[in-house]
C-alpha cells in the first residue's frame, strides 16, 4: 500500500515525561487505507508495553465522559432482565462505565484493563478487574458465552489484531448477547481536520465499511447505530449480534448503515488522505503564524488540558517552550510532567488561574463546550481560547 499521509516521527502522545530536557523515542507516524475494504490504519507499530502499561487517560477526567456513560448504561440497562446478567467491558479504565451499570443496579460486572493503575482502581465487591490484555485467555478465565453484554469504548482502535479481538468477543458473548461499541468516526475526523487524532495508540480509523465486515467474519451483524457528536469529536455507538438473533426489522438500522455506507464512499477514498495531508500543513502554518504573532505582541500563551492530542499537534507544530508557558490539567498524575519532545511543563488548573494567561491553545478541542462553560470567569476578564480546528480560530 502506498503511504496516503504521514506526521513524520513523532513521540508517544501519553509519554509524559518526569523531568525536563529528556531525550525521547519517536515513532513513525504514516497513515494507509486498505484498497480492499478501506480500513484506514497506521503503517507502523510502537511497542504496546511502551504505550499501555502505565495509562495517563482517565475516562472520569470530564464531566462530559462522566455523563455520557451514566446515559449510556442506564439506557442498556433496561435490556437486561437480572442483575447477575454478566457485563464484561473491555478496556474498563478508571471503571465509570462499570460504576454506572453498578448505579443502575447491575451486580455481575467484570472489566478487563492492561493499565495496571487504573484497573486497581475501579475494582470492588460486584466489579472484578483481570488486568491483561483482552485476548483468548481472558475469554477462558470469564467464560465461554457467558456474557449477556460485551463492551469496548474507543478500543477497537487500539487493537493491532482486529480479527482475533472480534472473534474473541464473538466466544464471549451468550448466544442472545450484545456487543456494544463505541468509536470516534473517521469521516468525522476527516471533515474537522483534526489530524491530532493521529498518534500511535490509534492504529485503526473506522469507517463502518470496513468494520461491518470484520465483524461478519465472525458472526456479528450490526443491529443498533447512535452517532454522538460531542463524544471525542464525533462518535458512533454500534451495537451486533450473532446472525440469527437480530431484532425485527434490525431496529431501523439497515437503513442508517446504508446511508453511512454512502456517506463513507463519498468522503473517503484515496484522494482523501491525500487532501488532508495538505490541510494539515495549512492548519499547521495557519497555527504557527498566529502564535508568532501574538507572542511578538508580549502575550502570554498557554495550552489548557494535556491530553494525548496535545503531544501530537506540539510536535508536529514544533511549538515548544518558547511559545507556550504551560500545559493546565485537572488529571493530578499529568501535573508535574513535561510533553514530550517539546519540553513545556504540565501544571494544574490553579496554576492556570493564577498565572492570567492571555490566550490558551484549547487542546482538549472535544470538550469545548464544558471548558467554555468552567472558564467564563476567565473570558470574562479578556481571556481567548485559539481552538486549532477545522482551522486556527480565537474564541470569543
Ligand atoms: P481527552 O481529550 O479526553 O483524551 P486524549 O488524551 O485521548 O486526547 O483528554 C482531555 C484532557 O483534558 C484530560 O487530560 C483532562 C483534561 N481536561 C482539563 O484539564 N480540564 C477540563 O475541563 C477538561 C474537560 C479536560
Amino acid at each position: 500500500m502506498p503511504a496516503a499521509l504521514s506526521l513524520g516521527s513523532l513521540p508517544l502522545a501519553n509519554a509524559l515525561q518526569d523531568t525536563s530536557h529528556t531525550d525521547v523515542n519517536t515513532y513513525l507516524l504514516t497513515v494507509h487505507r486498505c484498497m480492499v475494504c478501506g480500513l484506514v490504519q497506521l503503517a507502523h507499530s510502537a511497542p504496546p508495553s511502551e504505550m499501555f502499561s502505565k495509562y495517563l487517560y482517565a475516562t472520569s477526567a470530564s464531566k462530559t465522559m462522566i455523563d455520557h456513560f451514566d446515559k449510556y448504561a442506564e439506557s442498556l440497562v433496561k435490556s437486561l432482565s437480572h442483575s447477575q446478567d454478566k457485563i464484561v467491558d473491555i478496556g474498563s479504565n478508571d471503571g465509570t462505565l462499570l460504576k454506572a451499570f453498578h448505579k443502575y443496579g447491575m451486580r455481575n460486572l467484570i472489566g478487563v484493563e492492561p493499565a495496571t493503575n487504573l484497573a486497581e482502581a475501579t475494582q470492588n465487591r460486584d466489579i472484578k478487574v483481570i488486568s491483561r490484555f483482552f485476548d483468548g485467555d481472558s475469554v477462558e478465565l470469564i467464560g465461554r458465552e457467558s456474557a449477556k453484554l460485551v463492551t469496548a469504548n474507543n478500543v477497537v482502535s487500539h487493537v493491532p489484531d482486529l480479527d482475533g479481538f472480534i472473534g474473541h468477543v464473538a466466544k464471549l458473548l451468550a448466544a442472545d448477547g450484545t456487543f456494544v461499541f463505541e468509536m470516534p468516526w473517521i469521516v468525522d475526523w476527516l471533515r474537522r481536520g483534526s489530524f491530532d487524532i493521529i498518534y500511535h495508540e490509534h492504529l485503526s480509523y473506522f469507517g463502518f465499511r470496513p468494520l461491518s465486515i470484520a465483524l461478519a467474519r465472525h458472526g456479528l451483524t450490526i443491529t443498533g447505530l447512535t452517532h454522538f457528536s460531542d463524544i471525542h469529536g464525533g462518535s458512533w455507538r454500534g451495537m451486533a449480534v450473532k446472525v440469527g438473533h437480530e431484532p425485527g426489522l434490525w431496529s431501523g438500522s439497515y437503513n442508517k448503515l446504508e446511508e453511512i455506507f454512502d456517506i463513507e464512499f463519498r468522503e473517503l477514498n484515496k484522494q482523501s488522505l491525500v487532501d488532508f495531508e495538505e490541510r494539515m500543513h495549512k492548519i499547521r502554518d495557519a497555527l504557527v503564524s498566529m502564535l508568532i504573532e501574538l507572542k511578538s505582541k508580549g502575550k502570554i500563551i498557554v495550552g489548557y488540558g494535556a491530553p494525548a492530542k496535545a503531544t501530537i499537534l506540539l510536535n508536529y507544530c514544533r511549538i515548544d517552550n518558547s511559545i507556550i508557558d504551560f500545559l493546565s490539567d485537572s488529571t493530578p498524575v499529568k501535573q508535574g510532567k513535561y510533553v514530550p519532545g517539546v519540553d513545556i511543563p504540565i501544571v494544574s488548573p490553579e496554576k492556570f488561574h493564577e498565572a492570567k494567561p492571555d490566550y490558551a491553545i484549547m487542546f482538549a478541542w472535544n470538550y469545548e463546550r464544558e471548558i467554555l462553560e468552567k472558564e467564563q470567569s476567565w473570558i470574562s476578564n479578556g481571556g481567548k481560547f485559539i481552538v486549532p480546528f477545522p482551522e486556527p480560530h480565537i474564541v470569543p
